[in-house]
């Protein structure tokens, strides 16, 4: 790897998870079992827990949105790592279920900021970027391309992936909901994983597989046909990705599965993961000799076999399962406990695999990002874990942030009605918390002047609640 370049990429993370919820296991299975799986409850949970692999869906209350999530994520990397928030110049945040249909969501998170520590970052830009769940990636090549190319005028840039997932309630996209944020802080000399210059790759294919109509708060999906588009565009972006690893530092297609420790996906659920993963490592496997002779030796054989029964096939082998739980499984552990959080669900996934292998020592090791956005577009990146990035996990708050109140933590289950009460609210409503606002940034109220002397009819005003 050519190493004359600087080193850039992500120095701390912050994450925020509302501490509402739903289990997908007690009582919403029973009342939706009538009308998902003719009224077999245990078939409706094992689907979900099994078949799409997630257990809880983190919800929103009636004074959060996309944008106190966003500020609370940042809020949190800011004080974890001790910056002084004046040494930001870049706050971009990517998402799909923004705010306001004009006013960049980072504006308000910029504000938010401001009040709460007092400081003025009025010389700092502030983007939004949409491209569905790949909006924040976008996010985080534009902030590390600033630094690379010396436009920066402080050290730091805050990228901010932040999302409500929300589909029709009695769905199969009900079950794949959820809602989070995660922050990551971009510099020089990053302390948790330095971003790979040049090994990077898109694609970018017009598709209709999920859209959210202007003026919807829930998403339009075809749900069979997303899942192909996830796997077609990872694939060829993977295909990119490889073509830039050979010529950039000489590995082979045939060596790059051993090149790559771990594998982060846009996890939608965790089964997706799987499923991406069976794509990925199959076609890198396909330019192994030794790999498909074992493949062929455990039955599953590219040739002959149809694609989907072939990646079925390869999926129950010895050598995808136990490739799977070492270099992909611990990513999605935070996904099962969240449900889909959109533009931070890849970011998520990063969090969840530094947690989950404490005991490891992972400097070094190379981490493969896949992106994904419907719509649609995929990246794949990779980055290697700095020496440092162990004072990262142990800073982490989210194992707290998901202790159920029974076990001495705040996170609080929902009961269907209060969850569908939450559900129905329309971003023009406040609707009663479910828990007043306390130590968060919050919705505080909604614009109503409509005089000649102030217009705000339906502007959001944010602030702290210290409750
Ligand atoms: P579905 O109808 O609930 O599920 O739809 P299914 O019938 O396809 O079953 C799913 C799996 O559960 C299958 O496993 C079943 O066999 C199994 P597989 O055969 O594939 O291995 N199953 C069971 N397992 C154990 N016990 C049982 C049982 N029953 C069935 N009793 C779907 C699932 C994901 C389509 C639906 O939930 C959906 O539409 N979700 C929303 C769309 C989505 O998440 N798409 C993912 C790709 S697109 C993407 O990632 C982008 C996105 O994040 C948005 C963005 O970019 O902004 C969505």
């Amino acid at each position: 790897m050519n190493t004359a370049y600087r080193a850039i990429g992500i120095d701390s993370i912050g994450v925020y998870v509302p501490r509402l919820y739903v289990d997908l296991t007690a009582e919403w299975a029973k009342v939706r079992a009538p009308v998902l799986t003719r009224g077999d409850v245990d078939k409706l949970v094992g689907k979900v827990v099994d078949g799409v692999g997630v257990r809880r869906m983190a919800v929103v209350d009636a004074h959060q949105d996309c944008a106190t999530l966003a500020a609370m994520a940042a809020k949190r990397v800011i004080d974890a790592s001790g910056i002084d928030p004046r040494d930001i110049d870049y706050l971009a945040v990517g998402t799909e279920t923004t705010v306001d249909q004009s006013k960049s969501m980072a504006a308000y998170v910029l504000g938010m900021l401001e009040r709460h520590y007092g400081v003025s970052l009025a010389e700092v830009g502030a983007p939004q970027f949409q491209f569905a769940c790949i909006g924040a990636t976008y996010a985080l090549e534009s902030a590390v391309s600033r630094i690379r190319a010396g436009d920066n005028t402080k050290p730091y840039s805050l990228v901010i992936a932040s999302d409500v997932s929300k589909y029709p309630l009695r769905t199969a996209g009900e079950y794949t909901q959820g809602a989070g944020a995660v922050a990551l802080l971009i510099c020089e000399n990053p302390r948790v994983l330095v971003l790979e210059r040049g090994l990077s790759a898109t694609v970018t294919r017009d598709e209709r597989d999920f859209f959210r109509p202007n003026g919807q708060s829930s998403a339009v999906v075809d749900g069979k046909y997303s899942i192909d588009v996830y796997l077609d565009c990872m694939e060829a972006a993977l295909d990119a990705y490889a073509k830039r690893v050979e010529s950039a530092i000489g590995v082979g297609a045939d060596r790059l599965y051993e090149a790559i420790d771990a594998f982060c996906f846009h996890v939608p659920f965790p089964r997706m993961a799987e499923y991406a993963s069976a794509r990925v490592l199959g076609r890198l496997w396909s330019s192994s000799p030794e790999a498909r002779a074992r493949l062929v030796a455990e039955g599953a054989s590219a040739e002959g076999m149809p694609r989907k029964d072939f990646e079925r096939a390869l999926a129950k082998t010895a050598l995808f399962r136990s490739a799977f739980d070492q270099k992909v499984a611990p990513s999605l552990a935070l996904a099962r406990e969240v449900g889909n959080i959109y533009s931070g669900a890849l970011y998520l996934g990063l969090v969840s695999f530094l947690e989950e292998t404490r005991s490891e020592r992972l400097a070094g090791r190379r981490i493969f990002l896949g992106s994904y956005g419907s719509g649609a577009s995929a990246k794949v990146l990779s980055g290697l874990v700095a020496e440092p990035y162990r004072s990262l996990v142990d800073g982490l708050r989210i194992r707290d942030d998901l202790r159920p109140a029974a076990e001495g933590g705040l996170r609080t289950p929902l009961s269907v009605a209060e969850y569908e009460r939450l559900h129905e609210l329309s971003d023009r409503e406040r609707g009663i918390s479910v828990h007043a606002p306390r130590r968060e940034f919050a919705l505080e109220r909604l614009g109503t002047s409509d005089s000649p002397e102030r217009t705000d009819v339906g502007y959001r005003y944010y602030g702290w609640v210290d409750g």
